[in-house]
């Protein structure tokens, strides 16, 4: 409303009939509380809802400098090596988790997250396995590795890597040649992923891989069909790992089109292993606001604490330099995420009244004039600047926002228990439930995709309904402009 800030008293005198309005409707109780945004990585990450973290080395931990920086900075580990076959199991049936169980011990004790690194991969393969050629003994031992391995750690891990970078590189957009997939043939990754939902159930099963961050390349093509099968056959999978080793220029400028593309076929979507060759402060930045810009890309992971540590020695890949000090790159990173002293997506400050337009019908969140009871449903109109257009945006403890009509006094709510897609939103009385909080991420027109904490689903007006009245309501987040919202 640029015209309310070059008109001082005007402003003041609506700021205070909207207090009034606000005031008389409904006693509206405590605010909610609001916090500073995260000062590391980790916090920072976890005002959306996200986590960040990183690779851990066994060997490193006694290292103070590193678990230093590990345990300030970071929310989730994967382990780097110590959970991989060659590690795990050396020898037919004889198990090794000592490694990987002092990472996952490291873990418990500080708060911090795992993901397990991984089950099948052609790499760090030991070769008793990859000189097996008979298919049943393949199957049993492939199977009997997942099994061991996920029963010993069950219950600790938010999410496994089942299969790790089966497809070619190159043009082909086909499964790679390993022994897996030379003995057991293409339903070797729907085996092991359904051997693992079997094991833990709790664990979310990911498939990982890199070059698979540019959308139109053939490798990034065929993990995307191989997805899609798997949702539409319901083939257990919930995410899908882009690795984000990227050179120097940086992600392909059509990571977000990627990750966007991915989500929507149901799957969360993490950056597994980012690493960039000179950790360009632009390059890291862009790569993280392509996840934020994306609901159901839930975490960032980087390949290493330190340059020292990556394996990627001589390009200076990671955030923190061989003594530990932050890079430039760091302070770009804790920015995009919305930390070090900015608000979580970037613009949107507490206590301030705003219009919330939709960018694909150029019309505003509605209140229908006059309705300011509970339940009244919320539709899109021309903007007027009207009280029952506007919204106090008010942060809360866990990084999202509740909306405040500035007419009513009530929230913006999706109906308690009513999480479904088409759920047509209203507004009720301030509660500070999980239906009345909304996560807001920035998109890269600037907009904001808005996420209801309850349902994980995103406000939106129905594709292709611009009009007056156009219905307000939630749906899984696609991308689309029509789930596009613009706080002015
Ligand atoms: O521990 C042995 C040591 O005893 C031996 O003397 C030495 C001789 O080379 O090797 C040491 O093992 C090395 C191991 O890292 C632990 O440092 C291996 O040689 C080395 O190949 C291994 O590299 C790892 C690589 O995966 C293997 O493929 C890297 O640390 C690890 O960062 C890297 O991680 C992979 C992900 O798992 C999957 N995506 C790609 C990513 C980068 O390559």
């Amino acid at each position: 409303m640029p015209w309310l800030t070059t008109h001082p008293l005007l402003r003041k005198a609506l700021t205070a009939a909207a207090c009034l309005l606000v005031g008389s409707a409904t006693a509206v109780t405590a605010s909610p509380t609001a916090t500073a945004a995260g000062t590391t990585l980790g916090t920072a990450a976890a005002d959306s809802g996200r986590y960040f973290g990183t690779a851990v080395a066994a060997g490193r931990l006694g290292d103070p400098t590193y678990s230093a920086i590990l345990d300030r900075e970071f929310n989730m580990i994967t382990p780097e090596n110590e959970m991989k076959w060659d590690t795990v199991e050396p020898a037919r049936g004889s198990f090794n988790f000592g490694p990987g169980d002092s990472i996952v011990n490291h873990a418990s004790a500080h708060g911090q997250r795992m993901r397990g690194h991984t089950l099948v991969w052609h790499s760090q393969l030991p070769n008793w396995v990859g000189s097996i050629g008979d298919a049943n003994t393949l199957r049993s031992v492939m199977n009997n590795h997942i099994t061991t391995t996920m029963n010993h750690y069950k219950g600790k891990i938010y999410a496994w890597d089942v299969v790790n970078e089966a497809f070619a590189d190159g043009g082909s957009g086909q499964h790679r040649s390993s022994v897996f997939q030379n003995v057991l043939g293409d339903g070797f990754i729907e085996e092991a992923f359904r051997t693992a939902r079997n094991v833990d159930p709790s664990a979310k099963l990911c498939y990982n891989d890199y070059n698979i961050e540019n959308w139109t390349d053939a490798k990034t093509q065929g993990v995307y069909r191989m997805v899609k099968d798997f949702k539409s056959r319901g083939v257990p999978i919930d995410c899908v790992g882009l690795q984000a080793h990227f050179g120097a220029g940086g992600p392909p400028s059509s990571l977000r089109t990627t990750v966007s593309a991915f989500a929507a076929l149901g799957v969360d979507v993490q950056l597994t292993e980012l690493d960039i060759a000179q950790a360009s402060t632009t390059a890291y930045a862009d790569t993280v606001r392509a996840c934020l810009d994306v609901a159901r890309c839930t975490g960032i992971t980087v390949w290493g604490i330190r340059d020292s540590d990556s394996w990627r020695g001589g390009e200076n890949p990671l955030l923190f330099d061989n003594g530990g000090t932050k890079k430039p790159a760091y302070g770009a990173t804790l920015s995009a995420l919305g930390g070090g002293g900015g608000t979580p997506g970037g613009g949107i400050v507490s206590g301030t009244v705003y219009t919330l337009s939709a960018a694909a019908a150029g019309r505003v969140l509605d209140q229908p004039a006059g309705q300011n009871g509970n339940g009244t449903p919320l539709q899109v109109w021309d903007g007027g600047g009207a009280s029952n257009q506007k919204w106090r945006a008010d942060r809360n403890a866990d990084g999202s926002w509740t909306l405040t009509n500035t007419a009513s006094g009530r929230v913006l709510d999706q109906p308690a228990n009513q999480l479904g897609n088409g759920t047509r939103m209203q507004v009720w009385d301030a509660n500070n439930g999980a239906n009345q909080r909304w996560r807001a991420d920035r998109n890269g027109d600037g907009s904001y995709t808005l996420t209801n904490v309850a349902s994980g689903r995103a406000l939106e007006i129905p594709g292709g309904q611009t009009g007056n009245g156009a219905a307000v309501q939630v749906w899984d987040a696609n991308g689309g402009a029509n789930q596009h919202w613009n706080f002015r």
